[in-house]
Protein backbone atom coordinates (compact mmCIF):
# COMPACT_ATOMS: atom_id res chain seq x y z
CA UNK A 1 0.00 0.00 0.00
CA UNK A 2 1.29 3.07 -1.15
CA UNK A 3 0.71 6.62 0.21
CA UNK A 4 -2.04 8.70 -0.71
CA UNK A 5 -0.26 10.76 -3.00
CA UNK A 6 1.28 8.27 -4.68
CA UNK A 7 -2.14 6.32 -5.16
CA UNK A 8 -3.58 10.03 -6.66
CA UNK A 9 -0.10 9.81 -9.17
CA UNK A 10 -0.61 5.98 -9.96
CA UNK A 11 -4.54 6.28 -10.79
CA UNK A 12 -5.44 9.89 -11.17
CA UNK A 13 -8.40 9.60 -13.71
CA UNK A 14 -10.13 6.95 -11.75
CA UNK A 15 -10.91 9.72 -9.06
CA UNK A 16 -11.56 13.07 -10.48
CA UNK A 17 -10.46 14.80 -13.70
CA UNK A 18 -6.52 15.38 -14.21
CA UNK A 19 -6.66 18.85 -13.31
CA UNK A 20 -8.26 18.71 -10.19
CA UNK A 21 -5.82 16.21 -9.36
CA UNK A 22 -2.85 18.23 -10.56
CA UNK A 23 -4.08 20.72 -8.02
CA UNK A 24 -4.52 18.66 -4.97
CA UNK A 25 -1.06 17.44 -5.53
CA UNK A 26 0.58 20.57 -5.78
CA UNK A 27 -1.26 22.29 -2.79
CA UNK A 28 -0.12 19.58 -0.62
CA UNK A 29 3.42 19.72 -2.30
CA UNK A 30 3.65 23.34 -1.68
CA UNK A 31 3.64 22.39 2.14
CA UNK A 32 7.94 21.65 1.20
CA UNK A 33 10.93 22.78 -0.13
CA UNK A 34 9.86 24.46 -3.52
CA UNK A 35 13.34 24.58 -5.40
CA UNK A 36 13.30 28.61 -6.73
CA UNK A 37 15.64 27.50 -9.74
CA UNK A 38 14.97 24.47 -11.69
CA UNK A 39 16.94 23.16 -14.38
CA UNK A 40 16.13 20.28 -17.37
CA UNK A 41 18.57 18.69 -20.02
CA UNK A 42 15.50 17.82 -22.15
CA UNK A 43 17.28 14.55 -23.27
CA UNK A 44 15.65 11.96 -25.19
CA UNK A 45 13.51 13.25 -28.18
CA UNK A 46 15.65 11.69 -31.35
CA UNK A 47 15.20 8.21 -29.25
CA UNK A 48 11.89 8.23 -28.49
CA UNK A 49 11.08 9.21 -31.84
CA UNK A 50 13.57 6.48 -32.80
CA UNK A 51 11.71 3.89 -30.42
CA UNK A 52 8.53 4.81 -31.47
CA UNK A 53 9.15 4.26 -35.32
CA UNK A 54 7.79 8.08 -36.04
CA UNK A 55 9.19 10.87 -37.25
CA UNK A 56 12.52 12.79 -35.04
CA UNK A 57 10.29 16.23 -35.41
CA UNK A 58 7.40 14.59 -33.76
CA UNK A 59 9.59 13.46 -30.69
CA UNK A 60 10.12 17.09 -30.66
CA UNK A 61 6.86 18.46 -30.74
CA UNK A 62 5.67 15.91 -27.98
CA UNK A 63 8.99 16.85 -26.05
CA UNK A 64 7.30 20.70 -26.38
CA UNK A 65 4.28 19.70 -24.72
CA UNK A 66 6.14 17.93 -21.96
CA UNK A 67 8.03 21.22 -21.64
CA UNK A 68 5.08 23.28 -21.35
CA UNK A 69 3.04 20.79 -19.02
CA UNK A 70 6.21 20.96 -16.29
CA UNK A 71 6.65 24.44 -17.03
CA UNK A 72 3.18 24.89 -15.40
CA UNK A 73 3.11 22.90 -12.55
CA UNK A 74 6.72 24.55 -11.49
CA UNK A 75 4.76 28.01 -12.00
CA UNK A 76 1.68 27.40 -9.55
CA UNK A 77 4.32 26.01 -7.25
CA UNK A 78 5.96 28.89 -7.04
CA UNK A 79 9.14 28.57 -8.59
CA UNK A 80 10.93 31.42 -9.77
CA UNK A 81 12.55 30.52 -12.78
CA UNK A 82 12.86 27.48 -14.85
CA UNK A 83 15.98 26.90 -17.79
CA UNK A 84 15.98 24.80 -20.42
CA UNK A 85 18.47 23.34 -22.48
CA UNK A 86 17.25 23.85 -25.83
CA UNK A 87 20.17 23.65 -28.17
CA UNK A 88 24.14 23.25 -27.70
CA UNK A 89 26.34 25.05 -30.08
CA UNK A 90 28.00 21.53 -30.09
CA UNK A 91 24.01 20.43 -31.94
CA UNK A 92 25.66 22.68 -35.33
CA UNK A 93 27.75 19.87 -35.89
CA UNK A 94 24.60 17.53 -36.59
CA UNK A 95 23.31 17.43 -40.28
CA UNK A 96 21.99 20.57 -42.06
CA UNK A 97 18.34 18.76 -42.62
CA UNK A 98 18.32 17.98 -38.49
CA UNK A 99 19.82 21.86 -37.30
CA UNK A 100 17.15 23.56 -39.65
CA UNK A 101 14.45 21.39 -38.69
CA UNK A 102 15.59 21.91 -34.76
CA UNK A 103 15.50 26.08 -35.44
CA UNK A 104 11.64 25.53 -36.68
CA UNK A 105 10.51 23.70 -33.91
CA UNK A 106 12.67 26.43 -31.63
CA UNK A 107 10.84 29.24 -33.73
CA UNK A 108 7.71 28.00 -33.46
CA UNK A 109 7.73 26.87 -29.79
CA UNK A 110 8.56 30.38 -29.33
CA UNK A 111 6.07 31.64 -30.63
CA UNK A 112 3.42 29.45 -29.62
CA UNK A 113 4.61 29.75 -26.04
CA UNK A 114 4.10 33.88 -26.37
CA UNK A 115 1.09 33.49 -28.37
CA UNK A 116 -1.26 36.08 -26.78
CA UNK A 117 -3.31 34.98 -23.63
CA UNK A 118 -1.19 31.67 -23.24
CA UNK A 119 1.55 30.69 -20.60
CA UNK A 120 3.29 33.66 -20.55
CA UNK A 121 0.81 36.25 -19.69
CA UNK A 122 -1.07 33.88 -17.25
CA UNK A 123 1.77 33.45 -15.05
CA UNK A 124 3.99 36.54 -15.70
CA UNK A 125 6.77 35.04 -17.51
CA UNK A 126 9.86 36.86 -18.73
CA UNK A 127 11.99 34.98 -21.48
CA UNK A 128 15.32 35.30 -22.18
CA UNK A 129 17.38 33.40 -25.08
CA UNK A 130 20.74 32.59 -23.42
CA UNK A 131 23.24 32.04 -25.80
CA UNK A 132 25.11 33.09 -28.62
CA UNK A 133 22.52 34.67 -30.99
CA UNK A 134 24.99 35.16 -33.34
CA UNK A 135 24.70 31.98 -34.54
CA UNK A 136 21.11 31.93 -35.19
CA UNK A 137 19.68 32.18 -38.53
CA UNK A 138 17.78 35.83 -39.63
CA UNK A 139 13.96 34.50 -39.30
CA UNK A 140 14.81 32.80 -36.25
CA UNK A 141 17.20 35.77 -34.45
CA UNK A 142 13.95 38.24 -35.34
CA UNK A 143 11.74 35.66 -33.58
CA UNK A 144 14.36 35.64 -30.80
CA UNK A 145 14.15 39.40 -30.05
CA UNK A 146 10.39 39.76 -30.53
CA UNK A 147 9.77 36.92 -27.40
CA UNK A 148 12.58 39.02 -25.16
CA UNK A 149 11.18 42.26 -26.21
CA UNK A 150 7.63 41.30 -25.93
CA UNK A 151 8.02 39.80 -22.13
CA UNK A 152 10.82 41.67 -20.72
CA UNK A 153 8.38 43.33 -18.12
CA UNK A 154 7.24 40.29 -16.70
CA UNK A 155 8.22 40.15 -13.04
CA UNK A 156 6.45 36.82 -11.76
CA UNK A 157 9.01 34.39 -13.31
CA UNK A 158 11.60 34.07 -15.87
CA UNK A 159 11.80 31.05 -18.28
CA UNK A 160 15.54 30.84 -19.54
CA UNK A 161 16.00 29.18 -23.08
CA UNK A 162 19.48 28.28 -23.29
CA UNK A 163 19.85 28.60 -27.34
CA UNK A 164 22.64 27.84 -28.72
CA UNK A 165 24.35 27.36 -25.78
CA UNK A 166 27.35 26.00 -24.07
CA UNK A 167 28.90 26.72 -20.53
CA UNK A 168 32.26 27.30 -21.97
CA UNK A 169 31.13 29.67 -24.59
CA UNK A 170 29.18 32.02 -21.73
CA UNK A 171 32.19 31.80 -19.46
CA UNK A 172 34.75 32.88 -21.99
CA UNK A 173 32.12 35.33 -23.06
CA UNK A 174 32.31 36.58 -19.49
CA UNK A 175 35.96 37.01 -19.53
CA UNK A 176 35.77 38.85 -22.44
CA UNK A 177 33.48 41.79 -21.36
CA UNK A 178 35.56 41.90 -18.39
CA UNK A 179 38.84 42.01 -19.91
CA UNK A 180 37.34 44.75 -22.09
CA UNK A 181 36.05 47.07 -19.24
CA UNK A 182 39.53 46.86 -18.08
CA UNK A 183 40.98 47.92 -21.10
CA UNK A 184 38.77 50.79 -21.14
CA UNK A 185 39.88 51.66 -17.46
CA UNK A 186 36.55 50.72 -15.83
CA UNK A 187 38.22 48.12 -13.37
CA UNK A 188 41.36 46.90 -12.01
CA UNK A 189 42.04 42.90 -11.62
CA UNK A 190 41.47 43.42 -7.62
CA UNK A 191 38.07 44.42 -8.62
CA UNK A 192 37.12 41.12 -10.01
CA UNK A 193 35.08 38.33 -7.81
CA UNK A 194 32.43 36.29 -8.35
CA UNK A 195 30.20 38.83 -8.04
CA UNK A 196 31.26 40.75 -10.63
CA UNK A 197 32.00 37.54 -13.03
CA UNK A 198 28.56 36.43 -12.55
CA UNK A 199 27.19 40.03 -13.42
CA UNK A 200 28.85 39.36 -16.79
CA UNK A 201 27.23 36.30 -17.78
CA UNK A 202 24.77 35.28 -20.25
CA UNK A 203 22.43 34.13 -17.06
CA UNK A 204 22.94 37.24 -14.59
CA UNK A 205 20.63 38.31 -12.43
CA UNK A 206 19.47 34.83 -12.03
CA UNK A 207 18.62 32.54 -8.91
CA UNK A 208 20.49 30.25 -7.38
CA UNK A 209 20.07 26.80 -9.30
CA UNK A 210 18.65 24.36 -6.74
CA UNK A 211 18.16 21.83 -8.91
CA UNK A 212 18.98 20.25 -12.32
CA UNK A 213 17.35 17.00 -13.85
CA UNK A 214 18.22 15.66 -16.71
CA UNK A 215 16.48 12.89 -18.57
CA UNK A 216 16.79 9.59 -20.95
CA UNK A 217 19.69 7.79 -18.56
CA UNK A 218 22.80 9.88 -19.74
CA UNK A 219 24.70 11.26 -16.75
CA UNK A 220 26.68 13.86 -17.83
CA UNK A 221 26.33 17.87 -18.12
CA UNK A 222 27.08 18.19 -21.66
CA UNK A 223 28.73 21.92 -21.34
CA UNK A 224 25.11 23.19 -19.31
CA UNK A 225 25.24 25.58 -16.63
CA UNK A 226 28.71 24.79 -15.20
CA UNK A 227 29.02 27.89 -13.09
CA UNK A 228 25.75 27.92 -12.23
CA UNK A 229 25.57 24.55 -10.29
CA UNK A 230 26.72 25.12 -6.77
CA UNK A 231 27.88 23.69 -3.90
CA UNK A 232 23.65 23.29 -2.78
CA UNK A 233 22.42 22.39 -5.98
CA UNK A 234 20.91 19.35 -6.50
CA UNK A 235 21.32 16.85 -9.53
CA UNK A 236 19.16 14.25 -10.51
CA UNK A 237 19.20 11.52 -13.78
CA UNK A 238 15.86 10.22 -14.85
CA UNK A 239 15.69 7.43 -17.23
CA UNK A 240 12.76 8.30 -18.72
CA UNK A 241 12.94 10.17 -22.41
CA UNK A 242 12.27 13.50 -22.07
CA UNK A 243 8.20 13.04 -24.20
CA UNK A 244 7.78 10.33 -21.64
CA UNK A 245 8.83 12.32 -18.61
CA UNK A 246 5.23 13.63 -17.24
CA UNK A 247 4.39 15.31 -14.16
CA UNK A 248 3.29 12.19 -12.53
CA UNK A 249 6.94 11.40 -12.76
CA UNK A 250 7.80 15.05 -11.93
CA UNK A 251 6.13 14.36 -8.34
CA UNK A 252 7.77 12.13 -6.83
CA UNK A 253 10.84 13.38 -7.46
CA UNK A 254 9.87 16.61 -6.17
CA UNK A 255 9.04 14.40 -2.74
CA UNK A 256 12.60 13.22 -2.54
CA UNK A 257 13.87 16.54 -3.47
CA UNK A 258 12.34 18.23 -0.48
CA UNK A 259 13.37 15.31 2.03
CA UNK A 260 17.03 15.46 0.23
CA UNK A 261 16.92 19.44 1.11
CA UNK A 262 15.68 18.67 5.10
CA UNK A 263 18.57 16.16 5.13
CA UNK A 264 21.19 18.55 4.13
CA UNK A 265 19.72 21.63 6.50
C1 LIG B 1 7.63 47.73 -20.96
O1 LIG B 1 7.70 48.85 -20.12
C2 LIG B 1 8.19 50.02 -20.76
C3 LIG B 1 8.37 51.11 -19.70
O2 LIG B 1 7.30 51.15 -18.81
C4 LIG B 1 7.19 50.43 -21.86
O3 LIG B 1 7.65 51.58 -22.53
C5 LIG B 1 7.07 49.26 -22.85
O4 LIG B 1 6.10 49.55 -23.85
C6 LIG B 1 6.70 47.97 -22.14
N1 LIG B 1 6.79 46.87 -23.09
C7 LIG B 1 5.86 45.93 -23.21
C8 LIG B 1 6.07 44.89 -24.24
O5 LIG B 1 4.86 45.90 -22.53
C1 LIG C 1 23.04 40.02 -18.92
O1 LIG C 1 22.38 39.06 -19.74
C2 LIG C 1 21.82 39.61 -20.92
C3 LIG C 1 21.01 38.51 -21.61
O2 LIG C 1 21.48 37.22 -21.41
C4 LIG C 1 22.93 40.17 -21.80
O3 LIG C 1 22.38 40.73 -22.97
C5 LIG C 1 23.66 41.25 -21.01
O4 LIG C 1 24.74 41.73 -21.76
C6 LIG C 1 24.17 40.69 -19.69
N1 LIG C 1 24.74 41.72 -18.86
C7 LIG C 1 26.05 41.88 -18.73
C8 LIG C 1 26.48 42.98 -17.82
O5 LIG C 1 26.87 41.16 -19.29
Amino acid sequence: MGSLLDWLIHFPPLLWGLEQVEEVAIRALKHGKIPQHVAFVMDGNRRWAREHRVETIEGHSLGFETLKNLLRVCLKMGVKEVSTFAFSIENFKRSKHEVDALMDIAKNSLNQITAHGDMVDQYGIRIRIVGDLALLKPDVYETVVNVVESTKNNTRATLNVCFPYTSRHEISNSVQSIVHLAEDGKLVPEDIDESLFEKHLLLNDSHPLDWLIRTSGVERLSDFLLWQVHEDSQISFIDSYWPDFSIWRFFPMLIRYQLQSQQGE
